[in-house]
């Protein structure tokens, strides 16, 4: 592909942290404050991701968040090989401190060379020490700007909804000095499903990212064991959308079977190919569980 096909497309944020250090509720303040209501009586729904415009410098800019359980759904899509997230906001409560799964989730993004934003939460609660945590975390290797490191660290309050442009800044400004933020979306989507899950009336509904190219109605699509014709795509506003370009997540309906989280889906020329990938890797799967039960067997016998 050309260079010129290459466009700058909105960073994909994962919310991560300590339980109960308000990732949940941070993710709602965001949601709340930046997602503009549809059109259609404003009911936004839960499709496992969304998308907030931001005014940063001037300029409207989009940012993704993966509305997921983070930890869970950062680590499922990494064990199969997904790198779903370009930014990790990294939650710490600024009355509890660094705890062990505040460690836990650096050292995975720390891992997959993703950067880090610094939530510092619950700035309201009396007994907040919100410089403490800056001071725990430069041990990790999140040094704070002022002390000569490159991490951005911003006090948010989740529960009032303060901080919160401050923070997306923050992202917008992470993503910028350490990301190329571009994909080409002139050509056929490719991506990774976020969550799906099996609905009475609609059959498989699967909430994707487009990662490149663009995805539209009516294309055929394999994702993981999944595979069929898209027959609508919504965002999180619950509005129909017909093409769906890079960092977009939508729910997609006409799938044949539900596919995992951090399974891959890419377009194919016809719905015969995609069934015939989808089918392909169902057999490898089935071959790779089979010799796993052989292999455990003959290890077995020698003990
Ligand atoms: P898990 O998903 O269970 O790991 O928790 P979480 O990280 O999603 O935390 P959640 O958003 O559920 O918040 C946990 C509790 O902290 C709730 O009672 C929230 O109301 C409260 N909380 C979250 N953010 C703030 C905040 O900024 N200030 C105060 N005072 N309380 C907050
Ligand atoms: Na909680
Ligand atoms: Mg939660």
């Amino acid at each position: 592909e050309g260079d010129e096909d290459l466009m700058s497309r909105p960073p994909v944020v994962t919310v991560m942290g300590h339980v109960d250090h308000g990732k949940t509720r941070l993710l709602d303040a965001i949601r709340k404050t930046n997602v503009i209501e549809g059109e259609a009586g404003g009911i936004t729904q839960h499709i496992g991701a969304y998308q907030v415009q931001h005014e940063h410098e001037g300029t409207d800019r989009a940012i993704t968040f993966i509305d997921t359980p983070g930890h869970e759904a950062f680590t499922a899509m990494r064990a199969r090989g997904a790198k779903v997230t370009d930014i990790a906001v990294l939650v710490v409560a600024a009355d509890d401190g660094v705890m062990p799964q505040t460690v836990e989730a650096l050292n995975h993004a720390q891992a997959a060379g993703v950067p880090i934003v610094v939530a510092v939460n619950k700035t309201d609660k009396e007994g907040a020490k919100p410089d403490k945590v800056k001071g725990q975390l430069t041990e990790y290797g999140l040094v704070p700007e002022e002390y000569g490191g490159d991490t951005m660290f911003v006090h948010v309050s989740a529960l009032k909804i303060e901080g919160i442009d401050e923070l997306l800044d923050a992202v917008l400004l992470t993503a910028d000095a350490a990301l190329d933020m571009r994909a080409n979306p002139n050509k056929d989507a490719r991506g990774i499903a976020i969550e799906a899950n099996l609905d009475k009336g609609r059959g498989a509904v699967a909430t994707v990212l487009v990662q490149s190219g663009t995805l539209h109605v009516g294309d055929t699509i394999v994702a993981g064991q999944a595979h069929g014709r898209v027959r609508a795509m919504f965002n999180e506003k619950g509005e129909n959308l017909e093409f769906a370009g890079p960092s977009r997540p939508v729910q997609v309906l006409g799938l044949s079977t539900v596919p995992r989280a951090g399974d891959t889906f890419l377009v194919t020329h016809d719905e015969r190919t995609a069934r015939q990938i989808a089918e392909k890797r169902e057999a490898a799967d089935r071959n790779a569980a089979l010799a796993k039960r052989r292999k455990r067997i003959t290890l077995e016998d020698f003990d």
